[in-house]
This record gives structure tokens, sequence and C-alpha cells, in this order.
């Protein structure tokens, strides 16, 4: 069966992340490239330029001049959207589950692909819906398994992770995007388009396919990775109607954003600072990733074969072999190296459990290290 990545295994990522394992497991950005300058920069020109009432409670949807240094970010990354139609939130998770709240009811059918973001699985199944999968490789998604799966009534909503995605580091193929647009169109079906790795860019990507169906797509992202994860600074992109809905949601749980970190977000926008440090930012991370790719091209050659990102933090590595996933993490727990089971991103599929798939992630992991760490792995196997 398909593990679960629940609350004991995050434990695990920590626990292994403070232990001095080299860590392949988590998730998070690196925090040595935050911009600890460039931040405290902001707040004290958001601290001054606004006063107290950069401490006030603020507008539901968010500040209207944050929104709008917002918009026009989403638009430099081809989104087609305005002020009036964003909508800022705690995180790009939140921008999730307030979608997933207006349109999964128990019993609905959320189609996605296999593997993908455990978090957003769990969340949906919370909601009571069925997962069905479409298949995701390097050469994109199965449109017909896909336009099958939209087919079926109870599918209203479909949950794609379109750039660098979580946790395979694949990006669908430009040429797909405006297909999976004209599915959506003919199947009324709606699509919560994940987003947040997108800044993190080795090459530029392709327009969302948010810019094909603004009227089905729900289009997520954060600055989580490309600023911090700590200023919680999502964002909703969505029809006025989802905004409306999802605002009125969003005014029962936490009232308005974080008006003091969305504010220093912002000032990062207005100022030009995200967008000169973004560059800098993704070529440490690429150095990363060339250096994992190097690592495994050396050690396990002939023996697996693995994604190459163009973005994001992961790696999907399958062994050729057939092996114990679950176990061979026990083992390389055991010789200081982690990683996460492919298993635990798979649902509803048989067998999902059976392959020997791993994700990886280098974005806190100096080349030495990488080198190290697979070193280890590829002895053990
Ligand atoms: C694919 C994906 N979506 C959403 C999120 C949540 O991001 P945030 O920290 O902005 O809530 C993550 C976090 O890692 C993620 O990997």
């Amino acid at each position: 069966m398909a593990g679960r990545l629940g609350e004991s295994t995050m434990g695990d990522v920590l626990r292994w992340g403070a232990g001095g394992s080299v860590n392949f497991a988590g998730g998070f950005p690196d925090e040595r490239l935050f911009p600890m300058w460039h931040v405290q920069e902001a707040m004290e020109a958001v601290l001054t330029r606004h006063g107290p009432q950069a401490l006030q409670y603020g507008s539901a949807q968010g500040a209207e001049w944050v929104r709008e240094a917002v918009a026009g970010h989403l638009e430099r990354r081809g989104v087609l959207t305005s002020p009036e139609t964003v909508l800022l939130t705690s995180g790009g998770q939140q921008a999730i589950d307030l979608v997933a709240r207006l349109y999964v009811d128990p019993g609905d059918v959320v189609v996605t692909t296999s593997p993908t973001y455990f978090a957003a699985l769990e969340l949906f199944e919370a909601a009571g819906a069925e997962i069905v999968t479409v298949p995701l490789d390097e050469r994109g998604l199965d449109l017909d398994r896909l336009d099958a799966a939209l087919g079926d009534p109870r599918a209203k909503v479909c949950y794609l992770i379109t750039d660098h995605q979580n946790p395979t580091g694949i990006s669908l193929p430009a040429e797909q995007r405006p297909l999976i647009a004209d599915l959506l169109r003919r199947h009324a079906c709606h699509l919560i388009e994940d987003d947040v790795f997108g800044d993190i860019a080795f090459e530029p990507p392709a327009p969302p396919i948010q810019r094909w169906a603004p009227d089905r797509v729900s289009y997520v992202t954060s600055f989580s990775k490309g600023l911090s994860p700590g200023l919680r600074a999502g964002v909703l992109a969505a029809p006025a109607d989802v905004i409306g809905k999802a605002l009125a949601l969003r005014e029962n749980t936490d009232v308005c954003p974080n008006t003091l970190t969305h504010a220093v977000m912002g000032e990062l926008l207005h100022s030009g600072a995200y967008h000169r440090l973004l560059p800098r930012l993704c070529a440490r991370y690429r150095t990363r990733r060339d250096a994992l790719l190097a690592a495994l091209d050396r050690h396990l050659s002939g023996r697996a074969h693995w994604t190459t990102a163009r973005g994001g933090f992961f790696t999907w590595v399958t062994l050729d072999a057939p092996a114990d996933v679950e176990e061979l993490l026990r083992t390389a727990a055991r010789s200081g190296v982690v990683f996460l089971p492919g298993a635990r991103f798979r649902r509803g599929e048989k067998n999902g459990g059976e392959r020997a798939e791993l994700r990886l992630s280098c974005a806190r992991l100096d080349p030495a290290e990488i080198e190290e760490g697979i070193g280890r792995l590829a002895g053990l196997l």
C-alpha cells in the first residue's frame, strides 16, 4: 500500500535534518540563501511608510498596493489577472485549501497526477474526495487518460503542478498546456494550478495553463521558495466569483492576510529587489541540481534513471531493479543519508508501493555533500 506522508514523516524529515545526515528528504528552501538584509530593509521601509497601520488588521483580500505588485509579477509569469482577481493567502497551501473547500464535496472525484504533492492529496482526501490519477512522466500527461478521468461526472476539480513538479521535477510540455485547457472547458472542470516552484526556474518556463482558460483555473503560487516560507506570502488568482467566495471563507478562518509580512513581500516586488535577486538564487539551485545529476551519473549510471528538472528542488530517481524502498530508507538512514520513498506521493494505484522510486531534494546541500550522499546511497544498492 502506498505510504502516507503525514505528520510522522514530516517529523522524520525534521529529525533527520537535525541529525547530521545528508538530507535529500526535505523540500525546504536553503535558509542560507534567504535575503536577510533585503527583508530587513523592506520591513523598515514598510514600518516607516505605513506607520502603525502596518501592524493593524487589513483588507481580507490583501492590501490593494500589494495586490497591484503581485498582479504585475503574475503578468510577467504569463498569468492573465488583475489586482481585483488576486487574493493574498497564508502560503500556497491556504489557497489550495480555500478552493478545495469551495469545490470539493464528499464523494466528488479529484483528478490529479501520479505522483503528486502529498499535502494536496491529504487535503482533498480530508474533504471526502476520491482521488483519480493520471500518469505523469517526462513526456508530460497521458492526455487520453486525462480526458477519460475528467469525463466522470463526479470529477469537479483537477489539481496539477505545471512546472518543476513536487515530487518529480517535471514541467508539463508547452504544447500540452492549451490542450489541457480545452479538456477543462469540454468537461466543465475546474483546475487548481499549483505553481509554487514556478519562480525557481533554470530556463524560462512556458506560460501556465491558466493563460488558456482563465475562467476555469484557480492559479496558486507563493513566495515561499523564492523569498522565504516563514513570510507565508501566498497568492490565489482566480475568476471573480471564486475570489468572492474564497474571500468569505477566509474571513471566517484567519480574518485577513498577515499584513506585515505581505507588505514586506509587496515592498520587495515594488522596489524590483525580488526580480533582481531571483536570477542569482536560481543559479545557486541550478548548481546543486547539476551536482546531483553529475553524482547520479557517476554512481548510479546503468542501475537507475532519473528526471532532469528545469527548475525547483526535486529529482525523481527510479531504480532499474525492484527494491523495497522503505527498507532501503531505513538502511540508508543508519548510513547517514535520507530521502523520501516515491510511493508516498502516489494514491489510488495498484502496486504504487512496489515501484522502486526515490524523491531527492538537493536544495539545502552543497555539491560536496551531494557527492558524499549519493556515493553512500549507491553503496547500499
Ligand atoms: C507543490 C507544493 N504546493 C504547495 C506548497 C505549499 O507552499 P506554501 O509554503 O507556500 O504554503 C508546497 C510546499 O512545499 C508544495 O511543494
